[in-house]
C-alpha cells in the first residue's frame, strides 16, 4: 500500500509562492508561522531529522506526531534553539532565522514546554515566572499584575503565591505555559503536554488551547495519541525515522491512517478466523479423592 491515502497529502514546498497558490498557503496575506526546510539533524550514530518539511500556519493547533525516537523532539528543539541543525532552514513569520539558543528563539516569539517540566519546586509560582525574566516586568507588583492578566485572558488558573511544590502536574503545567506567553511568546511548542495528564485535565489543557488559538497564537503540539489528535489540531504532520512522510487533515482522517502511516504499513486487522475455544471438554474430572500424605486419610 502506498503511504499516501486519498487525504493526506505530502510535506509542503519549501517555499509557498508569495501568490498563495497551492494546499499550503491559507492566507496570502499572512506567512506561515513557522517554515521548516530540509532540516537534519545527525547525532553519533543516529540521524534524528532528516530533510524534515513542515509548514505550520499562524493562528492554529498543529499537531506533530510519530512513533517513539521518531525525532519530534529533536526538531522541536531545534526550533527552540536549544540545538543547531546540520543543515536545512528555519523561517519564523516569512523570515528567515538562526538561533544560537533559547534566548533567540524567545526574542523572536517562540515558546517551549518541555516534556519533563523544568520548574523549581522549592519556589512560588510568581518567582518560577519571573525567574531570568526580571527585565520583563521586574519581580513585584508589575509582575504580579502581569501573571495575572495572562492566567485570566487564557483561563488558566494560576495563583502566584502558590508553592510549586503543592501544585499537581495539570497546575505546573499551566505555569509552564504561562511562563512562556509572560516572556512574549506568540508560537507555543508543548511536547507531549497530554502524557501526563488525566482525561478531564486533558480537556481542561484542549480548552486552554482553543483560548491561546482564538487569540491568534499558534501551538505545535507533539504526540502519539492520535484520538486526542484528531480532536485538537487543525493540521497534522507525520514524521517517521526522523523524516516528515506526509500531513493529514484531522476532519478526515481516521486514527487508524495515521497509525499507518506513523509506523509507513498496514497495520494487522483484527482477527476475523474462527476462534478455538469450543464447548467441546478436553479433560472432565468426577469424584476425584485426594490422600493427605502422613495422615493416610482422605480429603
Ligand atoms: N542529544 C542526543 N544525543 C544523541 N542522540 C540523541 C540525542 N537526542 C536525541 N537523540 C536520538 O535521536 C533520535 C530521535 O530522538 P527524539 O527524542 O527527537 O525522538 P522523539 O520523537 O521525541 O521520541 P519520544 O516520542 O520518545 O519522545 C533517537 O534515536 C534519540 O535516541
Ligand atoms: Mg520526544
Amino acid at each position: 500500500m502506498s503511504p499516501w491515502h486519498d487525504n493526506f497529502t505530502p510535506p509542503c514546498p519549501p517555499a509557498p509562492t508569495p501568490s498563495g497558490q497551492g494546499e499550503c498557503v491559507i492566507n496570502a496575506s499572512s506567512p506561515p508561522a513557522v517554515e521548516l526546510h530540509g532540516i537534519t539533524k545527525r547525532f553519533p550514530g543516529v540521524v534524528a531529522n532528516k530533510d524534515i518539511a513542515i509548514t505550520v500556519r499562524k493562528g492554529t493547533v498543529h499537531a506533530l506526531i510519530g512513533e517513539n525516537g521518531a525525532g519530534k523532539s529533536t526538531l522541536m528543539k531545534i526550533l527552540y534553539g536549544m540545538q543547531k541543525p546540520d543543515e536545512g532552514t528555519i523561517a519564523v513569520d516569512g523570515e528567515q532565522v538562526t538561533f544560537s539558543s533559547p534566548g533567540d528563539a524567545i526574542a523572536r516569539g517562540i515558546g517551549m514546554v518541555h516534556q519533563h517540566f523544568m520548574l523549581a519546586d522549592n519556589l512560588t509560582v510568581l518567582e518560577n515566572v519571573v525567574l531570568g525574566g526580571e527585565k520583563l516586568y521586574g519581580i513585584g507588583a508589575k509582575a504580579r499584575k502581569k501573571i495575572q492578566e495572562i492566567s485570566d485572558a487564557y483561563g488558566l488558573g494560576v495563583r502566584p503565591d502558590a508553592l510549586v511544590e503543592d501544585l499537581g502536574v495539570a497546575d505546573r503545567q499551566r505555569v509552564e505555559i504561562l511562563k512562556v506567553l509572560y516572556r512574549g511568546a506568540k508560537i507555543l511548542i508543548l511536547d507531549e503536554p497530554t502524557a501526563v495528564l488525566v482525561p478531564q485535565e486533558v480537556d481542561a489543557l484542549f480548552d486552554n488551547l482553543r483560548e491561546l488559538k482564538s487569540e491568534g497564537l499558534t501551538v505545535i503540539f507533539i504526540s502519539h495519541k492520535l484520538g486526542e489528535v484528531l480532536k485538537v489540531a487543525d493540521d497534522i504532520t507525520v514524521i517517521r525515522r526522523g523524516t516528515t512522510v506526509g500531513t493529514a487533515d484531522p476532519k478526515t482522517a481516521t486514527t487508524k491512517q495515521l497509525a499507518e502511516l506513523m509506523v509507513g504499513s498496514e497495520l494487522p486487522s483484527p482477527e476475523t478466523r474462527e476462534s478455538t475455544v469450543t464447548d467441546v471438554p478436553m479433560l472432565k474430572v468426577e469424584n476425584l479423592t485426594l490422600l493427605e500424605s502422613g495422615t493416610g486419610g482422605a480429603r
